[in-house]
């Protein structure tokens, strides 16, 4: 006999387990427990497009503390393409790879990478970059390729405008319009006891839209909750209030994800707001342009001043490139060398992707200790005091 599929709703593939609260922010500290293991929140994700994280190895990885990365559909399905990751039994398997996986539905990447899509109440059509034909994406192929992927967490198909946009009607036509596919991708959703189906919130910066999309999905009962069409380039204040407005209606016994967000200062800040996980590729890819993200700031270690600097790429950091050598895994790497090699190696732009992954898990642990300390807005003045250099 076959086993009855149990509805999203009646049994999620994830735990949530609330161990702390801020009593002065909305700040939490929890207990995430996926199909893949444990995960503390909050947390921040790197992105790992082509089922790998540019430069490193899955163990590479691992030695961050990374236990939940992202990959993307729309470069899956793309390449290998789905009989590949069905034959191999999906895209942990395929790279390697033990710990969980989050995959985004893909429409985000094809509006923001291929300036041609074209979005009607279909689905996102787009012109394919290999061969120029025409190709649609609809919230129950982009689940279908999930479902083969095998993430723990996969996203709704969504209409992502950028909150900037000036057009109040257009808006207001995407936020209902994801509101839908999200019925869509939850009657295609083959895998709910094995695979978390999370909302994405939509509503620019408009807070009643953004309340009333809030509500809407909140119906739906997903396991967890996004927060998207942020990150375009909207005012500090503008997505603070959309982040507020929106985790002040959410319940308490559910993840929060603001998609998107990866600078440190929106990590603290968001995290004061009340959301839990963050992603974005910008530590990993600032690390190829030989930049180490420090609690001191970014450092460009290509300037000519850190050619004799024999210090770690930052003191004091537990990541095996930084700690010294002949302590167990670790390299004993020094700027210099991270200086020296950047000119023309990759091994410069790899060391350092470990050392900026290393440096954001880091923060978010460090976050959560204050939180459950009860001391986070202690904690918050302490990073903004050592990245801007106050002396006090
Ligand atoms: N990544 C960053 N923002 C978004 C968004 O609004 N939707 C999706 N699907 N992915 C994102
Ligand atoms: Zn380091």
């Amino acid at each position: 006999m076959t086993p009855k599929t149990p509805s999203p709703a009646s049994k999620p593939a994830l735990k949530f387990e609330l161990l702390a609260k801020c009593s002065t922010t909305r700040a939490r500290a929890s207990n995430l427990t996926l199909p893949h293991g444990p995960v503390p929140l909050p947390i921040f994700m790197p992105v790992a497009t082509q089922a790998s994280l540019k430069g490193l190895t899955p163990a590479q990885l691992e030695a961050t503390t990374c236990r939940l990365c992202l990959n993307n559909t729309y470069h899956l399905g793309l390449r290998p393409g789905q009989p590949v990751l069905d034959a191999v039994g999906g895209a942990h398997a395929f790279q390697g790879w033990n710990h969980n996986l989050l995959t985004d539905s893909g429409g985000f990447q094809m509006v923001s990478l291929l300036k041609l899509a074209n979005i009607t109440e279909e689905g996102v059509r787009f012109l394919s970059p290999h061969d120029g034909s025409p190709m649609l994406l609809t919230p129950e192929h982009s689940i279908n390729l999930q479902n083969s992927i095998g993430s723990d967490i996969i996203m709704q198909l969504d209409d992502v405008l950028v909150t900037t946009s000036p057009d109040k009607e257009r808006m207001r036509e995407a936020m209902l319009r994801s509101v839908r596919w999200l019925d869509r991708c939850m009657a295609a959703h083959a895998r709910p006891h094995d695979q978390n189906l999370f909302c994405i919130i939509q509503g620019g910066l408009d807070l009643d839209m953004r309340r009333e999309c809030t509500v809407a999905m909140l119906e739906r009962d997903t396991p967890g909750i996004a927060i998207g069409g942020l990150s375009g380039g909207e005012a500090k204040a503008d997505y603070c209030a959309v982040v507020k407005a929106v985790t002040e209606l959410l319940p308490e016994g559910k993840p929060r994800y603001v998609m998107g967000i990866g600078y440190p200062e929106d990590l603290v800040v968001s995290v004061a707001l009340g959301a839990d996980m963050f992603d974005c590729v910008w530590p990993t890819r600032t690390a190829r342009f030989g930049n180490a993200v420090t609690r001191r700031g970014v450092l460009n270690l290509k300037q000519a001043r850190y050619a004799d600097d024999f210090g770690p790429i930052e003191d004091g950091c537990g990541c095996v490139c930084c700690r010294p050598a002949g302590e167990e895994g670790a390299l004993g790497v020094t700027r210099a060398l991270v200086h020296h090699n950047s000119a023309k190696e990759t091994a410069a732009a790899h060391l350092l992707t470990m050392h900026n992954v290393w440096y954001q898990l880091n923060l978010m642990r460090e976050a959560r200790e204050a939180i459950v300390g009860d001391r986070y807005p202690a904690f918050l003045r302490r990073f903004f005091r050592d990245l801007h250099g106050d002396k006090e």
